[in-house]
């Protein structure tokens, strides 16, 4: 139906007999007839209309009920028409609020996300008071060793990709004879095929709902190249970060609440919150943190069958490799049992490979799950194997731009087509995260004018932030009470606390979780944010915290001896 179409002609402006300036409850009544007479939907036929005509009417009649049901008259039955609708409104409001937690959705209540939680609540009101009342606590900044946000503390976004963003976003810079004095000649030829490849070069235009072509066909490639097994632009949906892919895998895959999903414990709470609010049944599985957080194909297997046995249909099993919060890579051949696990038992397995680029040890290195599965034979009619990729990660750490995309494998056409719909429900993602990805997925080659740059500021990042999580476990490893697995990928270190009883005693008492109430005294006397690891999950009866690899490299030390100074006393005060 057009906009035009769609008028109806509903007279809401006061009638003679309401230009009175008071009114009685009779005229009150007149009032609400007289609307009632008033509407006239033009558009008889559309059920819509009529809807909106009788919620409009229905909204009247009921304040006027409203006011008058008191059973003696009041002042308010001699209050002006405006005021008497008002007064009314705000009286249905205080009696009947239209939304309360109560009313709101369960599975909203139930979900959680604990990076963003209480303990950061607090380190921001923390800051405020630091800037209104300089030296009211015995650190002059707050630290954020929360989340996975690089460019937040400094990180800076890699050249190429930025130029190419500028390029694209403002197109008619390409006609300028300066811009090739400025842009590097690779980007400007980049730009133009990213353009070209745009219906109509607009940039702010929707796009296909899985994202531009163009950069689909140039993800594929690049994935192609990285698994040297082929991939398919139209298996690649392009997302405004992972995050919306998990959703929309969630949304797909889950019924009811007993439809279930294993999920790493620790797991990154996107899982259980996105769970949550899809309304299924986590069921979680446990790394090993004694074997550097190994993932066990036996404790798969038993917690597939427990939660078979409580009548739970386990439809995928979530694999974050290299880890988070746990930080681990996951060797080849533990790849290999996990695919063949999933293929055995009929569960599709959603690879979670934001980390792909974030590893910092030489004995390992990043293989998809795809890449894996084709190595083992296994194609399209074995296994269906989801893979999210981001551009908030890696080297580039660009969070804020908001790209990423899900490659999707072994899933029938029919449910393709689903897959589509959904995708379609939000049209499509943001076209500059849509470029980025591209760009990530297929970044200047050797014989590139920006090649030589563009390695240097990749390596250096990465170089960096395996400094500074050797760094910090090493530190983690010389605290008394406390164990801290090697950091071989991803951005985090979940070190384990041994805390004194007095300290859980004391935490009881408080209402917080131990891992909770050290992250509190932390942060209170040093600054530093760090996430609990009940935010996570853990082993019960075991208490983590995760701290982030990413303040810059001249704030390590100072973290490392606040840190260390912090633990010590606190150990000392809580000691049995
Ligand atoms: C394991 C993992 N997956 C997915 C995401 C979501 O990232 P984004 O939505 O920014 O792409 C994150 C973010 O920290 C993550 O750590």
């Amino acid at each position: 139906m057009s906009a035009g179409r769609c008028k109806a002609s509903i007279d809401f402006s006061p009638k003679p007999k309401i230009q009175t300036p008071l009114v009685s409850r009779d005229t009150a009544s007149l009032i609400t007839k007289r609307f009632l007479r008033n509407i006239k939907p033009s558009y008889g036929s559309s059920g819509e209309m009529r809807r909106f005509v009788t919620e409009k009417a229905r909204r009247v009649l009921s304040s006027y009920l409203l006011s008058s049901s008191r059973s003696q008259p009041s002042s308010s039955s001699l209050l002006p028409p405006v005021a008497l609708y008002s007064t009314a409104a705000a009286m249905a409001s205080k009696l009947n609020p239209p939304v309360t937690v109560e009313t709101l959705n369960p599975k909203v209540l139930k979900c959680e996300y604990a990076v963003r939680g209480k303990i950061v609540t607090h380190a921001q009101r923390l800051q405020e008071e630091l800037q209104t009342q300089p030296g009211s606590h015995p650190f002059d900044e707050i630290l954020y060793c929360n989340i996975g946000n690089p460019q937040s503390l400094g990180q800076q976004p890699i050249t190429f990709f930025r130029e190419v963003l500028a390029l694209a976003d403002h197109p008619t810079l390409l006609d300028k004879s300066e811009t090739a004095a400025l842009f590097s000649s690779d980007s400007i030829q980049r730009a133009w095929e990213i353009l070209d490849g745009i219906p109509g070069r607009a940039t702010g235009a929707y796009s296909h709902s899985q994202g531009v072509k163009g950069l689909r066909d140039a993800i594929a490639a690049g994935i192609a190249a990285r698994d040297g097994f082929p991939s398919n632009a139209d298996d690649i949906f392009l997302t405004d970060g992972a995050s919306p892919a998990v959703h929309m895998m969630m949304q797909l895959l889950l019924r009811t609440e007993k439809d279930g999903i294993l999920c790493p414990i620790p797991q990154y709470p996107l899982y259980s919150a996105s769970i949550a609010l899809h309304g299924g049944s986590l069921v979680p599985y446990y790394l090993d943190e004694a074997t550097g957080w190994g993932l066990e194909t036996s404790e798969l297997k038993k917690q597939l069958e427990e939660a078979r046995s409580k009548g739970t249909t386990v439809r995928a099993l979530v694999i974050i490799n290299p880890g988070n919060p746990t930080g681990q890579v996951l060797a080849e051949e533990n790849q290999r049992q996990i695919v063949e696990f999933c293929k055995n038992e009929g569960l599709v397995l959603l690879a979670d490979e934001v980390y792909q680029e974030n590893i910092y040890v030489d004995d390992k290195s990043f293989n998809s799950f795809k890449k894996i599965a084709r190595s083992m034979g296994y194609g399209e009619e074995d296994l269906a194997v989801v893979s999210f990729q981001s551009v908030s990660k890696g080297y580039y750490g660009e969070c804020g731009k908001r790209g990423g995309y899900m490659e999707i494998t072994g899933f029938s056409a029919d449910v393709r087509e689903q897959i589509y719909k959904v995708a379609s429900v939000n049209l499509c993602s943001n076209i500059s995260g849509q470029i980025l990805a591209s760009l990530v997925m297929n970044p200047p080659k050797v014989g590139d004018e920006s090649y030589e740059s563009y390695m240097a500021e990749k390596d250096g990042i990465l170089e960096s932030l395996a400094r500074r999580a050797k760094a910090l476990e090493d530190a983690f490893n010389s605290m008394e009470g406390v164990t801290c697995n090697r950091a071989e990928g991803a951005m985090y270190l979940f070190p384990r606390i041994h805390l004194p009883r007095k300290a859980i005693d004391a935490a009881t008492a408080t209402n917080n979780a131990p891992d909770a109430f050290y992250c509190q005294r932390l942060l209170e006397a040093t600054g530093i944010v760090v996430v609990p690891g009940s935010g996570f999950g853990q082993v019960p009866g075991t208490w983590h915290f995760r701290c982030t690899i990413l303040p810059q490299e001249d704030k390590i030390p100072a973290i490392i001896s606040r840190f260390k100074a912090f633990h010590e006393s606190f150990m000392s005060e809580f000691s049995n």
